[in-house]
Order: structure tokens, then sequence, then C-alpha cells
């Protein structure tokens, strides 16, 4: 028996694997993967795979990137972890000042997570317990989007919007006010979302109109959501959004758990806004797909509800074991060392054109293209059954897990989204590789819808 094979049978003797129906597995066992390097990935028979999705929007360097391996290292040398409840360490300081430095205004205080649903939680927490110490007791709900996705805990769980992951677990969740988000490839007001000035928004006004009082926050993904297959929408809304909230004295809770770290172009989504939420998440591409880690950050505001004698039992008293983990923090410092010396949001604004431009050239000539949309590294093909009507091909085609399959045999990890193909590749993918990407995405779509 092949090498492969050997493995493919034991990983499935033992390893339930994420968002995935095992069964599946029977006639596409999971490809292992022996190393990686640069936008690649090499499994055990040294086929290579262009990682055309940065394994699961984390990666932003390459993969073994020699700066972060030196980091890792010496960081792993000095001190692996410690206590973060009364201790504290040198990177996690270091991490947090530069953080607040970069981040919008007024985000002042560092709460430290391990991965982006506890990040969630944690603002979803912070938010309640804000409101109950501040006299507003009355303030206990959370407002969602439609297709939103914040994670896969019971509150981040709660949050989302997307009945794939959350229909089963309906009964176990908050009671969360969902309000109708921008969906711009099928916009109900006709505008553009490039030129639009968020029409749209007017729902979630409504929505919240009479329900203000019992409002504690409100929270999106600032620019696109992501899980819901790379919906882009208008920074017009984050405005509009920012706004309403301090109108209403809700917290707005900015989850850039996907969308931070130069995705989007800028540093931070909300930055194409020029908005400060009053919460923030992020993870993910913190620390360049090597860690888990989450930071969730916080005005002074908030911070300052919590600041007062231990008996007033005012403290936020969560906490994670891996709280702070110093690996994840050196490793979070030195991905913001590449962000500087590497230039890298002008790398990312030169590669992002060039994506576009390619993208359109080979792409919207397809019949089943609905859209090609982009920003930043972030761009997604809309697949549909007919491009007047828009009208989608149906969930249980599993078109996209056909094409996820075919690209693979070309040596290209792309990983769909129901009808939604999407390239979210690391920042140093090259110019040659974009075109291989784009090519097997191409052919992969031609040949399954054939
Ligand atoms: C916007 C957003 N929030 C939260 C999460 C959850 O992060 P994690 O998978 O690290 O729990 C994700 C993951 O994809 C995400 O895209």
């Amino acid at each position: 028996m092949d090498y492969m094979k050997m493995l493919q049978e034991k990983d499935l003797k033992y390893i339930w694997h994420p968002c995935s129906q095992m069964k599946d597995y029977e006639n596409f066992p999971p490809i292992v993967i022996k190393k990686g390097y640069g936008a690649y990935l090499e499994d055990v028979n040294g086929k290579k795979y262009l990682d055309a999705i940065s394994s699961w929007w984390v990666n932003l360097f390459g993969h073994s990137n020699k700066r972060i391996n030196e980091a890792l290292y010496r960081q792993a040398s000095k001190l692996e972890h410690v206590i973060f409840a009364n201790f504290s360490h040198e990177a996690a300081i270091e991490l947090s000042e530069r953080i607040v430095k970069i981040t919008p205004e007024g985000l002042n205080k560092v709460f430290f997570g391990d991965n982006g649903s506890s990040a969630v939680e944690i603002a979803l927490k912070l938010s309640f317990q804000y409101h109950q110490q501040t006299g507003k007791s009355k303030k206990t709900r959370f407002v969602a989007l439609t297709d939103a996705y914040h994670g896969e805990t019971i509150g981040a769980l709660s949050v989302g919007g997307v009945d794939l992951y959350n229909k089963i677990y309906k009964p176990l969740l908050l009671d969360v006010i969902r309000s109708t988000g921008p969906d711009c490839y099928r916009c109900k007001y006709m505008k553009d979302r490039n030129t639009c000035s968020a029409e749209c928004f007017e729902m979630i006004e409504r929505d919240i109109l009479d329900k203000h009082e019992e409002i504690s926050a409100i929270i999106v993904e600032p620019l696109v959501q992501c899980a819901a297959g790379m919906k882009i929408y208008s920074p017009i809304y984050l405005k509009k959004l920012r706004q309403l909230c301090d109108k209403y004295d809700i917290n707005l809770i900015a989850d850039e758990i996907a969308v931070g770290f130069g995705r989007t172009g800028k540093m931070f989504a909300c930055q194409h806004a020029d908005i400060s939420p009053d919460i923030m998440c992020l993870s993910k591409g913190l620390t360049a797909g090597y860690m888990p880690l989450s930071l969730t950050l916080m005005t002074d505001k908030i911070y300052d509800a919590f600041y007062d004698d231990y008996s007033t039992m005012k403290a936020f008293l969560h906490s994670h074991s891996y709280s702070g983990n110093p690996l994840g923090c050196a490793i979070a410092i030195e991905t913001l060392n590449i962000f500087n010396d590497e230039k890298i949001l002008d790398q990312i604004a030169e590669k992002s054109d060039y994506l576009m431009n390619r993208a359109k050239e080979q792409l919207l000539g397809i019949p089943y293209v609905g859209e090609y949309r982009q920003i930043g590294m972030i761009g997604a093909i809309e697949l549909v059954c007919d491009k007047e009507s828009k009208e989608p091909f149906e969930s249980d085609k599993r078109v996209g897990y056909s094409i996820y399959k075919k690209a693979l045999e070309k040596g290209v990890l792309l990983r769909p989204l129901g009808n939604v193909i999407y390239f979210m590749p690391p920042y140093i993918i090259s110019n040659q590789d974009i075109d291989f990407m784009i090519q097997a995405a191409k052919d992969s779509i031609n040949q399954c819808l054939a």
C-alpha cells in the first residue's frame, strides 16, 4: 500500500475533520500534507498545491516563512508560556502597545483570547456586562446581519446568520435580532455597491427603531461577509452604522477576524469607512497563519465600567489557559515587523490590481459567472445558472464541491463557499501564480459546468 493511502486510512480511523461530512472522505480522503513553502503546500507523494485560500484565510507571508520561523524559535528558547493572570511578559506588552497604535483611534485596551470565536464571545460578554454595570440593565440583546459569520461557539453561532451552520442548534442560541444586511449582487434597490449610498441601511435602521432600548451591541464583519460568499458592501453602510450606534448608545462590534491585517487593502477594513468601533475582534492574520491567538480591543469607556474595587464584583472574570501565549505574541510582533519592513500594503495594492485585471479578463466571459468582485486580496466568483435572472445553482448540486475537487487535480487549493469560488491567497503570491490560480479556476468551472 502506498504511504499516502496508509496515512489516509489511519487518519480516517482516528480523526473527525472540521466542517466536513466524514462520509465524503470515503470517496475523497484527506490529502496528507508533508510541507509548505511560499504559497505552496506539498503532499507526502510530492504533489504541489497552490494555497489559494491561505489555509482558511490565515496565512499572509507564505508557509514556513523564514523570519517567522526564527521569531518563533527565539521566543520558544526564552519563554513558551506563562499564566496571564497576575503575570505578564515582554511579547504581550510590545504587541499590545503596537496594536493599539495601528488600530482605529480610541481602541486603547487589549484582551487576549486564543481563536476567533473566543474573541467574539469576549466581545459579546464585554458589551453585555458594560451595559449592566452602567445602569442600562435592559440592554441585553445583540443585533446581527443575515448571512453573518462570527464563529462556531454558542455565542458566536448565535450572532451568525448562515443556516448551514446554526439551524440545528437554534433552540440553544441567544435571542438575537436578525436584520437584513446588504446583498449587493442581488440588490433590491437596484444600486451598485461602488456608487450607492447604502440605501439598504434603512432595513437595519427600521429594525432597531423600537427596540434600541434592549440592544447591547450590533456586530458586523466590516466590508466583507466572508463566509457568506465574500459578499462585499459599501463602506457607507459602516459609516451609517457608527452614527446609529452613537445615537442609541449601542456598542458597535467590528469582527475583523477575516478582513484585518491587510486583506481588504488597508490594515483594517474599518479604515475604508474611517470609523472606530467600540470593540474590535482580531485573529487569523494576526499570527500570519502560525498560531491560534486572538485579541479583543475596546475603548476606555468600556474598560472603565469594569474598573473598581474587587468587592464591587465588576471585574471581567473571563480567561483561557493560553491567554496571551508568548509564542503567538512573538509571531504577531514579527508579522507587524514584516508589514513595515517589506511594505506589504504597497505590495497588496500592486498584486490586487493585477489579480483584478487578470480575473476579469479571464472569467467574465464564462456563461455561469454572474459577477467577479474583489477588494484587496479577496476575489470572488459568483456562479449562477443564468446571468440574466441571477438564479443560483441548487445547493444539492454541490457545484462548489465538484469545482474544488477538479482544481485540486490541477494543483490548486480552492475551497468554494456554496456557489462562490474565491481567491484569498497569501500576499507573497507571484503574478505567475496568480495567473495559474485563475486559469485553474476557469478550467475547473468550465469542465464541471459544461
Ligand atoms: C469573520 C469571522 N469571525 C470569526 C471567525 C471564527 O474564528 P475561528 O475559526 O478562529 O474560531 C471566523 C472564521 O472564519 C470569521 O471569518
